[in-house]
């Protein structure tokens, strides 16, 4: 009996293409709006990431009101003031930051904040005892899912992380012990770049593959038992 649960040739090509063709997306979407059903899939989607403990420690609150999303554009304000204050001493950097587009929280149509909740299942979460963050990290499984979803949808998602957590706690009535992990953007649009907007403005460049890859231990880059994997990770582009 075979024993290969690898994907077809086609279904692979689909999930890498997801994988590589995602991008985040803050500009030019367009007003068609996103059908319940294919909401409904992407949510799903999110809702079957791992999880520490399967305590699946998400929830997902989507907004559509004008007048909610304008209190978080607000936030979005404040934060870029602070960030552009933080840049004073590098004149380029702060220009260049100046001239991104970082959010479209009014323009997409929709979006939705991941909040992780630490008390879903506990106190005692199998696997999260040593390792408190694991439940934040189970909720970025879920956002990730979301955002790969949402790309094989032809739906663009952009993060906006340029928000003051404790805004994000009342304009959405959250219970203190929830924490806000990521507000998304949701909407279609006319193109997925090929390239990370900030790799395209210059802000920063994507590192090569082997830069990042270590063998057997931290910094080690080079190692006879890996030389095969690593000129193939030098030819991965
Ligand atoms: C945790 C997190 C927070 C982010 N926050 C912002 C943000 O506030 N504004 C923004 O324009 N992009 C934000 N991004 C998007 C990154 O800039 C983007 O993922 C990166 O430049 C690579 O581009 P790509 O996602 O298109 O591959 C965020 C991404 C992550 C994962």
């Amino acid at each position: 009996m075979p024993c290969d649960h690898s994907f077809s040739g086609c279904e692979k090509e689909g999930l890498y293409k997801a994988i590589f063709s995602r991008r985040d997306v803050r500009a030019h979407f367009l007003s068609k709006e996103i059908p319940t059903e294919v909401l409904a899939r992407i949510l799903n989607a999110a809702h079957h990431a791992p999880s520490v403990g399967f305590s699946q420690p998400w929830n997902f609150i989507l907004i559509k009101a004008k007048e909610i999303r304008q209190q978080v554009k607000n936030s979005f304000i404040r934060e870029r003031e602070k960030s552009i204050n933080m840049l004073e001493g590098d004149k380029t950097k702060q220009k260049m930051y100046m001239s991104l587009k970082l959010e479209g929280i009014l323009e997409s149509d929709i979006n939705i904040c991941v909040t992780y909740d630490p008390t879903r299942f506990g106190p005692f979460v199998l696997g999260r005892a040593s390792i408190p963050e694991t439940g934040v990290y189970s909720v970025c499984c879920a956002i990730q899912n979301l955002w790969l979803a949402a790309r094989a949808e032809g739906v663009g998602i952009g993060w906006v992380s340029i928000l003051a957590n404790d805004d994000l706690q009342n304009i959405l009535s959250l219970p203190s012990f929830v924490r806000p992990v990521a507000y998304l953007c949701l909407g279609y649009v006319n193109e997925f770049a090929d390239k990370p907007d900030l790799e395209t403005t210059g802000w920063l460049g994507r590192m090569r593959l082997e830069e990042v890859v270590c063998f057997e231990g931290w910094g080690i880059h080079k190692n006879e038992s890996w030389e095969e994997l690593l000129e193939a990770i030098c030819k991965a582009y």
